[in-house]
């Protein structure tokens, strides 16, 4: 039978406790890690969420009726101790903060007992994350886990000292509501009382956070989940928590400014890693120019090169009708790499052809001068001199070249850069080097739909000097965005606003909405703009994947206390499910697809 609380109070957690404190009488409590008897001394290593403590039971100490509970502990047991911190007996532990002290029982406490879990509850689990994930309530007891959520809650916590500080006030957002537009699907809510209309659930708060503007509240922020239907990856989450704020009066360096003070903070306070100010800005267009991304890793160099203009008239069809076909030719130099085995540089070749390229042509660079090439035969010396010079070639040196348009062509390498640090190391995850993309292009082709779509969202402000190109030529138009990108990751982004309902309206023309479906869809935002509203600007950070970052995880799920898996269902509640057919009716929804219990198998 459990025992009760009753009486006892805990005076410390397990790593509270240090050398400074032996000969005091402490009360802990917590989870056995593990118990060992060594025939008249029980050893146990307590656990709590700061970390591990070991206590050890003497019958002398501890009075028979102790001893002998303490005999039956086991791995998960809820355990109550209540005696004497000592110096260690035995040998002094240098890998746990506790590791030159123990606390001798004198009182012991069964609080619950457990039974064996399906997994051992240790640091670096080995256990597939499937099994983890369906008892998470196990797995959140690791302590890497823990540390995780700890960093999460301290970043949370000085995200909300920092802006209250700043003038910011937090307003919370609906979550029932009407569909904003971020480019992903919708999650969609039915209504009981208007059968057959829904809610969505937001993607972002960003029509209700430019309404506040309007409403002059002047800086707002939330720490906010928000929900998008779309493909999950690594760093993507069907829910995910914004930090999300709005400025009014402001243009892009009043945003930026602010933002690197509070990721100054940030890092400064959990990790003690100074960022140095300002971070680095780049255009879009460089980014892409020199990384083939819009979000590119600059903790290492391989650059893309230019090589069309050598290429344009070589006798390799690849390279010459890339160019004439209007696409590109570009290339990287992996340095120091000829050596790479052709099975490697396949790989490579696969790789690519992911991001829709045909082919990678590579070249590479003997020691003797000599060359192993898929495309040389096809071009003179001299080409070949031009093209090497130009990618800064040398002995022992790989090159690698895409030919395709240039989206293509961007994408393979940028993709291609990256796959290569990590196969080489390169990546280093102390190293952090934010980087701001600026001057994003407002629009979009998609082919897809036959029309422009928005980049970033359609409250975009174009940039002052491109807005007559809004009439003439859509597609070149910049705009006033911006994304914080950290280790090639976009870990934020946000834009200046359109305040000006001219603007918007021709906004919503350019992406092919009529001005009635305009006001339809976004009317409340469209007439809040005819009542006086102040220029504004914002920004939202992806929480989830800042912290990730911070906590060196490869995976989101790694810092959210109860993620959903690939098919966005969650393997502890087993969410999504079916349900009564009563709640059906109500709603007045009846399924068109037949309905089956995907758990039940
Ligand atoms: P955006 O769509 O760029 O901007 O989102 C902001 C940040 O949210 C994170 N993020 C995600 N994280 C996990 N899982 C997802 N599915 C996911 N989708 C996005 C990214 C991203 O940088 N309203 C605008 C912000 C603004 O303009 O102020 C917005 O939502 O880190
Ligand atoms: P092929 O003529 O298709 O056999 O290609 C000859 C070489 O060029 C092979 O190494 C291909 O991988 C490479 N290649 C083919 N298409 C492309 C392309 N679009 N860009 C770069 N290399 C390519």
């Amino acid at each position: 039978m459990a025992e009760t609380m009753k009486g006892l109070h805990r005076s410390h957690r397990c790593t509270e406790l240090s050398n400074k404190n032996i000969g005091e009488t402490v009360t802990v409590m917590g989870w056995v890690q593990k118990s060992r008897n060594k025939g008249g001394i029980i050893f146990v290593d307590l656990r709590d969420r700061s970390g591990i403590l070991q206590i050890i039971f003497e019958e002398n100490d501890c009075g028979t009726e102790n001893f002998q509970k303490a005999e039956k502990l086991r791995s998960e047991y809820v355990i109550a101790v209540t005696g004497r911190v000592e110096a260690r007996s035995g040998a002094v532990n240098p890998n746990l903060l506790t590791g030159d002290i123990e606390v001798r029982a004198m009182a012991l406490r069964i609080l619950s007992e457990a039974e064996t879990p399906p997994f051992p509850i240790e640091e670096g689990s080995k256990t597939k994350e499937e099994l983890r994930l369906k008892y998470r309530y196990l797995d959140l007891r690791r302590p890497d886990l823990q540390r995780n959520l700890i960093l999460r809650s301290k970043v949370a916590t000085i995200t909300r000292q920092f802006l209250a500080d700043e003038g910011f006030l937090e307003i919370e957002t609906p979550v029932l509501t009407k569909s904003t537009p971020e480019g992903a699907r919708d999650y969609l809510v039915p209504s009981r009382v208007h059968p057959g209309n829904f809610y969505a659930l937001p993607q972002s708060p960003q029509l209700f956070k430019q309404l506040l503007m309007c409403a002059g509240y002047d800086r707002y922020f939330q720490i906010v989940k928000c929900f998008r239907d779309e493909d999950l990856r690594a760093d993507r989450q069907p829910e995910f928590t914004q930090i999300d704020m709005e400025l009014s009066f402001v243009d892009v360096d009043d945003v930026i400014d602010v933002n690197e003070r509070l990721l100054h903070k940030i890092f400064k306070e959990c990790l003690d890693i100074e960022i140095p100010l300002p971070i680095q800005r780049m255009t879009y267009k460089e980014a892409m120019e020199r990384f083939g991304s819009d979000k590119p890793d600059i903790r290492f160099g391989m650059e893309l090169k230019n090589v069309s203009d050598i290429v344009a008239n070589c006798g390799f069809g690849v390279f010459a009708n890339a160019v004439a076909n209007g696409g590109s030719v570009r290339g990287i130099n992996v340095e120091g790499q000829a050596g790479m085995p052709r099975k490697k540089i396949d790989a490579l070749v696969d790789f690519v052809k992911d991001y829709g390229a045909k082919g990678l042509a590579y070249l590479a660079i003997d020691e003797d001068g000599s060359y192993k090439s898929s495309f040389a035969k096809f071009m003179t010396e001299e080409e070949l001199a031009a093209l090497i010079k130009a990618m800064g070639g040398k002995a022992g040196d790989l090159l690698l070249f895409a030919a395709d348009e240039d989206e293509i062509v961007f994408a393979s390498l940028g993709g291609l850069r990256v796959e290569i640090a990590k196969n080489l190391g390169l990546l280093n995850k102390d190293e952090y080097k934010f980087l701001w993309i600026t001057e994003f292009p407002l629009l979009e082709y998609s082919k897809e739909e036959g029309r422009y779509v928005a980049k970033h969202h359609p409250f975009t402000m174009p940039m002052d000097e491109d807005l007559p190109l809004l009439d003439t030529d859509p597609g070149k138009v910049r705009a006033k965005a911006y994304d914080i990108t950290l280790n090639g990751t976009e870990i934020g982004g946000g834009s200046v606003r359109i305040y000006q309902s001219e603007v918007q309206e021709k906004m919503f023309e350019v992406l092919g909405f009529s001005k009635e479906a305009a006001y339809e869809r976004f009317g409340f935002l469209l007439n809040a703009f005819k009542y006086g509203v102040p220029p504004h600007a914002g920004l939202a950070y992806g929480l989830d994947r800042l912290v990730m970052l911070m906590a060196k995880e490869d995976s989101i799920r790694d810092v959210i206390a109860f993620p959903k898996v690939k098919d966005a269902s969650c393997l502890m509640t087993e969410a999504p499910n079916i349900v009564d057919d009563k709640q059906l009716k109500e709603l007045g929804i009846a399924p068109t697809v037949e309905v089956s219990n995907i758990w039940s198998s």
